[in-house]
């Protein structure tokens, strides 16, 4: 499928944002997400309150299985809490239907993963340009505009690449510009740089941190390196399903 016809699929008209900046970014209130394990039931957050304020930037650390991607999943609308409230400005989100929900993410939120989710059939360039063609940019515009965030990311070089031809740190370079270039007002980020080596990490993190700071957005960035978080507003920690301020 071409980029045009594979960013009709996935067209949606967009809602109407609130302009209310003041207001925090994401707000969490007593989120709770429990899962079914047989007969057990397991609660992986228990009542976590959280508030991101415009142009914060805030770590999530933990111990592996303490629920930091559970966290970005239900803070990204990816998945339902069990319990509690989110707020994205002033949209209650679980008042939302499915619809709603996945047009406030694409609009208000980016994403970049462990792994960088990039879409093997396409290149650099046509992966940064694809969102920005399902939010009905196009395609001059929206090539104009992914070239400048690669730019920004240093790969002016690597844009006709497909993600198999680049290295590990390129493939997330990409990512992150693909995540940010429809100028989200918060990026979701979970261990954005732990496939990377320690040196490749350390530059890419500070690329994407540099890219964060000169957009203004806020952003929640899982990490298990406590050196990167401490780059970071300020850095909060789950523990037995509890978040608290480190
Ligand atoms: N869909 C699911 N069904 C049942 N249990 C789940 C599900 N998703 C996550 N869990 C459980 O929730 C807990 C938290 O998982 P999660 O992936 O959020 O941790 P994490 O902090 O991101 O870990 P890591 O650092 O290893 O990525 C784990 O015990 C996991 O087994
Ligand atoms: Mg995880």
């Amino acid at each position: 499928m071409g980029i045009n016809a594979h960013a009709k699929v996935l067209k949606l008209e967009p809602v109407t944002l609130s302009k209310t900046m003041s207001a925090p970014t994401l707000q969490l209130e007593k989120v709770t997400r429990t899962f079914q394990q047989g007969e057990q039931e397991i609660s992986v957050l228990k009542q976590v309150s959280l508030i991101i304020q415009p142009g914060e930037i805030v770590a999530l650390v933990g111990a592996s299985g303490a629920g930091k991607t559970t966290l970005l999943q239900v803070a990204g609308l990816l998945e339902l809490p069990t319990a509690g409230s989110i707020r994205m400005s002033d949209h209650v989100c679980e008042q939302l239907d499915d619809n709603a929900r996945t047009l406030l993410r694409r609009q208000y939120i980016g994403f970049v993963y462990q792994f960088h989710h990039l879409l093997p059939e396409f290149s650099a360039l046509e992966n940064v340009m694809l969102p920005q063609l399902i939010a009905g940019a196009s395609k001059a515009a929206a090539k104009l505009e992914a070239e400048a965030f690669l730019e920004r990311m240093g790969l002016s070089h690597r844009l006709s690449h497909r993600p198999k031809k680049l290295s590990g740190g390129e493939q997330q370079r990409v990512a992150i510009a693909r995540a940010l270039v429809n100028k989200p007002r918060i990026l979701l980020a979970d261990e954005p740089t732990g496939n990377l080596d320690d040196e490749t990490a350390q530059t890419v993190f500070e690329e994407m941190l540099t890219l964060v700071r000169n957009t203004g957005l806020s952003a929640l960035i899982a990490t298990h390196n406590l050196e990167l978080a401490q780059k970071m507003d300020r850095t909060v920690k789950l523990q037995g399903g509890v978040l608290s301020d480190l």
